[in-house]
């Protein structure tokens, strides 16, 4: 199934390919619009504008080229220039660095490549960026074509800053002191290395360690050309827009350890009147010059390049056809299918990394989170990452906050919820699955190497949380719960969180219930009564008349309430009492109207409102982001998904509806809206902020991994539980029918959602008592499914 219908246009881009490209025709759209390319290993964030930076293993840690922040100017990065030798007219083969005027331009962002289409000069060119679905390295196919009907004589350079580490750099000329370079004229190539990595070493001490990868730039075509030295390649305070080399015969090459290290390789190229010649640069990385050199070797070839990107291509197609959804409309089913779990898969997974947050950690909650996105493709994926996560916990159950992959500096913090999603994402696995195995999944403790079973983790994060309960039976929010902003409320441990309660009221009964399918009667047994304990707790103290209270200071005071002026109420304390059944039906629908009156905007529901107008030291740095932006009065597109999860819970298919709306990129006018329409923004501002409806952060949001869910499980409403498959959907009014094809259990079911008069639901053409198929005794084939609702 792939997009079908009418796909949204706007004035600077479309759709195309069935909704997996995106093509952005204007060279200045409002913003920097972007694209991730990773595989495991390496990767790129490139714009529209071809600006951008690559790295390794550690999108923070280990940057390979040099890349400065500014989505304003957007002029930094790796670039290939393109120079008429006969008239010496300069350009670039993407809108960055020359902005010289092209006579067309597209770039085309699709999944694993960008494409920049350009005519200049009356060359036409394509330059394809990607990396190999395997292998460290990123290649880039140049195609260039004459339209003019002479002969061309071209000079093509290829240029790019090495960082090879931290970044961003802020101690510039220290770090490039530590910097080595060097051609190497069989492989067309110029390599780099760093003898100082500005990582800390518990071994070797300060400043003492060497960065662990060697990368090189190599060339298919001979090159005229090598430099290693920005200065000489630039000129005397020169400019990326016309470098002062680039107007010169010979270059005298700089490399070495006492230069500003770039890699600039230089060929001359012949186009014969009205022909064409493809060409290519590698960027190959790995853990030393051989293993760089033997990468260069492989893939600096024309035909080894599209072998690759073939591959590429297939290979995204491949991973999303499982699972996919049908709806009345397009656009949504773009973003859902494709955008969001590529943006899921890609940004947060592999590269941990967008244009506006290079991360490279992960991220305790936030990427257990993400991993749910393979629970229907390769659920194994999932489980991997809870194998990982479980092994970034202490013995006493608490858990690094973050932690970088590479150096394993992780972060040790107060913050009250993040081992609980250990628990919460194994209980998704177990849903989908049936596979109690993991809970034997042995993953050791940072502070005790004997490998203990994930059960066993899971009920130690469990028995902290129990232990950080305030007197009145209330979960601690510490240094903040899942909104990290609320920093400063617990500090003390004495705050308390009303959603944590909620958080862990959910999971309290799905782990009575896995505590009792895994023979641990005792605990399935106490479970059962926390949660009965903690509800009523949250009832006696959490309900503020209208709604539930967020949380309460160290001092007692109440956050989220109607006594406030700023801050009244917050989004999570609302949806997740609905969706884990804390609120009692009256509270229930009580909540969900205020929610519906004061946090339902056109662009999605807030996060709280109305928004902190001054820092409020003793709640936390949320208070200090200005009014409307990210958590503090924004819509916060990770809590909006919540939102859209519960308003199908209360069969609310108006809400439904708006919401999806309010949230999906791909129709918004993108003169008010700024951000890229084909992926999820972490936040769009509020009413609070004078640029209400605009959006930023995009790439970098666990709302990806949770879109998708969202749809699937509460609007279809496909939702695996533990002994059978619900159907529950919940329908925007204006969609007659949808579709849903997807693995469970070993089968595959082809589920036709529609709107008719009476209740019915079909299995293979028998009538199905009730909403829940039970796993089929014999898996294997596919399911027909019709489920029709009134
Ligand atoms: C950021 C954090 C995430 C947190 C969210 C809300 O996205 O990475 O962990 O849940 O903000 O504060």
């Amino acid at each position: 199934m792939s997009a079908s219908g009418r796909l949204p246009a706007n004035r600077y881009g479309h759709f195309s390919d069935g909704g997996t490209e995106y093509v952005v025709t204007d060279p200045r759209p409002p913003r920097p619009w972007a694209n991730v390319i990773a595989n495991e290993r390496v990767g790129l964030a490139i714009s529209h504008t071809g600006s951008g930076f690559s790295w390794i293993d550690n999108s923070q840690l280990a940057t390979v080229t040099r890349w400065q922040q500014d989505l304003a100017i957007d002029r930094s990065g790796k670039f290939v220039y393109a120079r008429d030798s006969e008239s010496g007219q300069l350009w670039s083969l993407s809108p960055s660095p020359v902005w010289a005027p092209l006579d067309r331009f597209a770039c085309r962002h699709g999944m694993g490549y960008t494409s920049f289409e350009t005519v200049a000069h009356r060359v036409a060119a394509r330059w394809t960026l990607f990396c190999d679905s395997a292998e460290s390295v990123e290649m880039w196919k140049i195609e260039l074509a004459d339209v003019s009907g002479r002969a061309r004589r071209l000079e093509l350079c290829a240029f790019l800053e090495w960082c090879c580490g931290v970044s961003p750099a802020p101690r510039r000329e220290f770090g490039r002191l530590f910097l080595e370079t060097w051609p190497d004229p069989e492989r067309r190539a110029v390599f780099a290395r760093n003898h100082m990595w500005d990582v800390p070493s518990p071994r070797d001490g300060h400043w003492n360690t060497s960065f662990p990868f060697v990368s090189a730039l190599a060339s298919t075509e001979p090159v005229s050309g090598a430099q290693g030295d920005k200065a000489a390649f630039l000129g005397r305070f020169g400019d990326f827009a016309s470098p002062e080399s680039l107007r010169h015969g010979a270059w005298t090459p700089l490399f070495g350890r006492h230069e500003d290290p770039i890699a600039a390789l230089r060929s001359t190229v012949d186009i014969p009147a009205g022909g064409a010649r493809t060409l290519g640069f590698v960027l190959a990385t790995a853990e030393s010059a051989e293993a760089t050199a033997a990468l260069v070797d492989r893939f600096c070839r024309i035909d080894a390049m599209d072998s690759s990107l073939a591959r590429v291509k297939t290979g995204w197609h491949e991973r999303l056809a499982a699972h996919r959804m049908e709806t009345p409309d397009p656009a949504l089913d773009t973003i859902a299918n494709d955008w969001a779990r590529y943006q899921a898969i890609v940004a947060r997974l592999w590269a941990r990394c967008g244009y506006y947050q290079q991360s490279g950690a992960f991220g305790f909650r936030d990427q257990l989170q993400d991993s749910q996105v393979w629970l229907t493709i390769e659920p194994e994926r999932c489980r991997e990452q809870i194998r990982l996560h479980a092994g970034h916990q202490f013995a006493d159950g608490s858990v690094y906050h973050w932690w970088h992959p590479l150096t394993e500096q992780g972060h040790l913090t107060k913050m009250t919820d993040d081992l609980l999603w250990l628990g919460f994402v194994a209980g998704s696995y177990i849903r989908e699955t049936g596979d109690l195995s993991i809970l034997d999944d042995a993953a050791p403790f940072l502070d005790e190497k004997t490998p203990a079973p994930l059960a066993d983790h899971v009920l130690r994060a469990f028995r902290r949380v129990f232990h950080r309960t305030s007197a009145r039976g209330i979960p601690l929010i510490g240094a903040g719960d899942w909104n990290d902003g609320l920093s400063a409320m617990g500090l003390e441990e004495k705050g308390e969180s009303f959603w944590l309660g909620h958080f862990l009221a959910g999971l309290l009964s799905d782990w009575a219930e896995i505590w009792r399918r895994s023979g641990r009667a005792d605990l399935a047994a106490d479970f059962e009564e926390r949660r009965a304990a903690l509800t009523a707790a949250i009832n006696a103290h959490g309900w503020d008349g209208g709604w539930y209270l967020r949380g309460t200071l160290d001092d007692g005071r109440p956050l989220g309430s109607s006594s406030s002026r700023v801050g009244r109420i917050f989004l999570n304390a609302q949806t997740w009492a609905i969706l884990n059944d804390v609120a009692p039906p009256d509270r229930a629908a009580t909540c969900f109207a205020a929610v519906k009156e004061h946090l339902v905007t056109e662009a999605g529901a807030l996060l709280l409102a109305p928004a902190f107008d001054a820092p409020v030291p003793e709640i936390g740095y949320i208070t200090r982001y200005a009014p409307g932006q990210r958590e503090n009065g924004g819509v916060y597109t990770h809590a909006a998904t919540w939102a859209i999860a519960a308003a199908a819970k209360r069969k609310d298919a108006d809400l439904v509806g708006r919401l999806l709306d309010a949230i999906n990129p791909a129709i918004k006018d993108p003169d008010r809206y700024f951000a890229e329409p084909y992926v999820l923004p972490g936040n769009v501002d509020g009413p609070d902020s004078p640029h209400h409806g605009r959006g930023a952060w995009t790439w970098y949001t666990g709302s990806a991994a949770w879109l998708h869910r969202v749809i699937a499980e509460w609007v279809l409403g496909v939702r695996p539980e533990w002994d059978g498959l619900r159907l529950d959907p919940c329908l925007p009014p204006d969609w007659r029918r949808a579709r849903m094809v997807r693995p469970w259990r070993g089968s595959v079911w082809d589920i036709e959602i529609e709107r008719a008069g009476s209740p019915r639901i079909e299995v293979d053409g028998r009538a199905l008592e009730g909403s829940l198929i039970l796993v089929p005794a014999q898996p294997g084939g596919r399911h027909r499914v019709r489920v029709q609702f009134a």
